[in-house]
C-alpha cells in the first residue's frame, strides 16, 4: 500500500487542517486511535469488506476506500457480518439498482443481530435523489451515505457518525476538486487502474452517467505519470488508463496535452510492459492515437470502441454524434494500422423508436467489425435523460427478441475472432491460479483473451509466452514454453 503521508507528521492536538488530503490524514489517525481502542475492548481486528457493483471507475474507488480503510486499522474480511462494510454502487442500468436493494433487505437482518456492524453506501445511485429519500426512509438502520463527488472524505464521515450516532447523508451536486495521494489498497499487485479523467460530458441521450458522475475534469499529467512510476516501482507491469471518454483526456488542461501524449509519456516508464485504456468514444479517436498505438511496444492492440446501435438513425437519438459508416471507417482504420488488433464494444438493444430495420443495421455492424467481444445490454430507462421521456419505447418482448438474436450473432463472429490466434505462441500475463483447475493458472492476451495453462503461483505476475494449443470459443487453452 501506498504511505503518501506520514501519519507523524500529524498532530492530533492540532486543530483540523483544512487543505485535502492532509485533513483526511487527521481523520485517518483519529480514527487508528479509536479502531485501536475498539480491539482492546473486543478482543480482536475490526474487520472491513467493500463490496463494488459497476464499472472500472468503481473497482478503481473501492480500492481507495481499501486503503482509508487499512491506513485505519481495519483488516479485510470474506466474512457476512464485517465491523464495516461499503456497498459502492452502479446505477447505469435498473438491475444494477435492484442488486442493491437486494443486498439491503439482507443487511437489515443482519444489523438487527450485529448493531454495532457499519453501513456506508456510496457510489453513483447516491447521487439520485430519489434513491437516498427511499434509503433514508426505507432502510435507516444505513450508517453513511456519501456520492461520487466526495469520495475522499470517507475517514471524516466515518468519524462524523460515531460522534453523531445516527445517519450521515453528505451528497455533493458536482466538484471541479480532485484529491490526490489518498492511499490505496490494490486488489492485484501486478496491474492496477490509475484515472486519467472524471465526468463525462456526452450526454448520450441514454446515460444516467453525466449525471451522477459530473463534469469532465483531467488530472494533471504530472500526477498520472508519477503514480504511475510509483505502480511500477511497487511491482505494477501493467496500468489500466480510466475514464469515461479518455479520448477527450487534457482537453480542459491548463496546458491541454492529448491522450495520444499522455500515453507516450507512460510508454517511457521503466517497468511497465503493458498499457491499456478504458473507455474510448468514437467520435473522439483520433489518427495521432491510432499511430501512436501501431509504433507502440507496450500499448496492448486491443480497443474497446462502443458502438452502442448499428443505425445512423438510432445513433442520432442517442446523441452519439458519429453514423455507422464512420464507425465501421474507424474499425477499418484500426485494423490497417493494426491487422491483428482485438476490438470489444458495448451495444444497446431496445433505444426508444428502434425499428427492425435500424436493428438490422446493428447487426450488419457486427458482421462487418468482426468484434472479439461484444457487451450486449437491453436498453434501461433512466429518469432524468432525456432518452426516458421520448416516444415509441420498444416492448418488451420485441426487445428480447432482438437481444437473442444479436447474442447469437454476436458469440459466433467473437467465435470466429478468438480462433485466429489457435496454434500461435504469445506472451500471457499470469494473473491468477486456476479457479478450477489447481494445477493451471489463467492470464490474458494483450489482446485481452484468456488463456488458461499448466502452471502454479510463483508465475503470478509474470509474462510468459504460450503456446495456444486449442482454441475454446471465448479463450484458450495452452502450455507455457521454456
Ligand atoms: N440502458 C442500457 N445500457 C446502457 N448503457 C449505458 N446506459 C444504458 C442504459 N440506459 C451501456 C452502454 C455503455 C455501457 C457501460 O452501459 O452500452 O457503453
Ligand atoms: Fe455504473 Fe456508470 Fe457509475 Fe460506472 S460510472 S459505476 S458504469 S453508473
Amino acid at each position: 500500500m501506498f504511505h503518501m503521508i506520514d501519519f507523524d507528521q500529524i498532530d492530533l492536538l492540532a486543530p483540523v487542517p483544512n487543505g485535502e488530503p492532509m485533513r483526511q490524514y487527521y481523520f485517518m489517525k483519529l480514527l487508528k486511535n479509536w479502531v485501536s481502542k475498539r480491539e482492546e475492548e473486543l478482543g480482536r481486528k475490526l474487520t472491513y469488506q467493500c463490496r463494488t457493483f459497476g464499472c472500472q471507475m468503481n473497482a478503481k474507488d473501492s480500492e481507495k476506500f481499501a486503503g482509508m480503510l487499512e491506513e485505519m486499522g481495519f483488516v479485510s474480511s470474506e466474512e457476512d457480518v464485517v465491523d464495516i462494510v461499503v456497498y459502492n454502487t452502479c446505477t447505469v442500468r435498473e438491475n444494477a439498482n435492484q442488486r442493491v436493494y437486494g443486498h439491503l433487505g439482507n443487511l437489515k437482518t443482519l444489523k438487527k443481530k450485529h448493531p454495532d456492524m457499519m453501513i456506508a453506501m456510496c457510489g453513483c445511485m447516491m447521487q439520485e435523489p430519489d434513491v437516498v429519500e427511499k434509503l433514508k426512509k426505507s432502510y435507516p438502520f444505513i450508517d453513511i451515505i456519501f456520492g461520487t463527488h466526495n469520495i475522499f472524505q470517507f475517514p471524516e464521515l466515518i468519524q462524523k457518525r460515531i460522534e453523531k450516532g445516527s445517519m450521515v447523508v453528505d451528497i455533493w451536486d458536482g466538484t471541479d476538486m480532485i484529491v490526490e495521494n489518498l492511499p490505496s489498497e490494490r486488489k492485484y499487485k501486478f496491474k492496477s487502474g490509475v484515472n486519467i479523467t472524471y465526468g463525462c460530458n456526452n450526454f448520450c441521450s441514454y446515460c444516467i452517467v453525466p449525471y451522477v458522475r459530473g463534469r469532465e475534469r483531467s488530472r494533471n499529467p504530472e500526477d498520472i505519470l508519477k503514480e504511475i512510476e510509483d505502480l511500477a516501482k511497487d511491482g505494477v507491469v501493467e496500468v489500466m488508463l480510466l475514464g469515461q471518454n479518455v479520448n477527450s483526456y487534457g482537453k480542459t488542461l491548463e496546458h491541454p496535452i492529448s491522450f495520444a501524449e499522455l500515453l507516450k509519456e507512460v510508454e517511457k516508464i521503466d517497468g511497465i510492459e503493458r498499457i491499456r485504456f478504458m473507455t474510448s468514444h468514437p467520435k473522439d479517436l483520433s489518427p495521432e492515437l491510432i499511430e501512436v498505438m501501431a509504433n507502440s511496444k507496450k500499448i496492448c492492440r486491443h480497443f474497446h470502441l462502443p458502438l452502442q446501435s448499428g443505425s445512423s438513425r438510432v445513433l442520432k437519438e442517442m446523441n452519439r454524434r458519429y453514423t455507422k459508416e464512420r464507425y465501421l471507417e474507424l474499425v477499418e482504420n484500426l485494423r490497417e494500422a493494426m491487422p491483428d488488433i482485438s476490438l470489444t464494444t458495448d451495444i444497446i438493444v431496445g433505444f426508444p423508436g428502434e425499428t427492425e430495420e435500424d436493428f438490422q443495421e446493428t447487426l450488419d455492424v457486427v458482421e462487418k467489425a468482426r468484434f472479439d467481444s461484444a457487451y450486449t445490454f437491453i436498453y434501461s430507462k433512466r429518469t432524468g435523460t432525456p432518452a426516458a421521456t421520448m416516444e415509441n419505447q420498444v416492448p418488451e418482448d420485441v426487445v428480447k427478441d432482438r437481444f437473442n438474436r444479436l447474442l447469437k450473432l454476436v458469440g459466433q463472429t467473437s467465435k470466429e475472432q478468438t480462433n485466429r490466434m489457435e496454434g500461435m505462441t504469445l506472451p500471457v500475463l499470469v494473473e491468477e491460479v486456476n479457479r478450477q483447475l489447481p494445477d493451471y493458472v489463467t492470464g490474458r492476451l494483450e489482446y485481452n483473451t484468456v488463456v488458461h495453462f499448466p502452471g502454479d503461483a510463483s508465475l503470478i505476475g509474470k509474462i510468459v509466452n504460450v503456446h495456444l494449443t486449442k482454441a475454446k470459443g471465448f479463450y484458450y487453452m495452452g502450455e507455457m514454453e521454456g
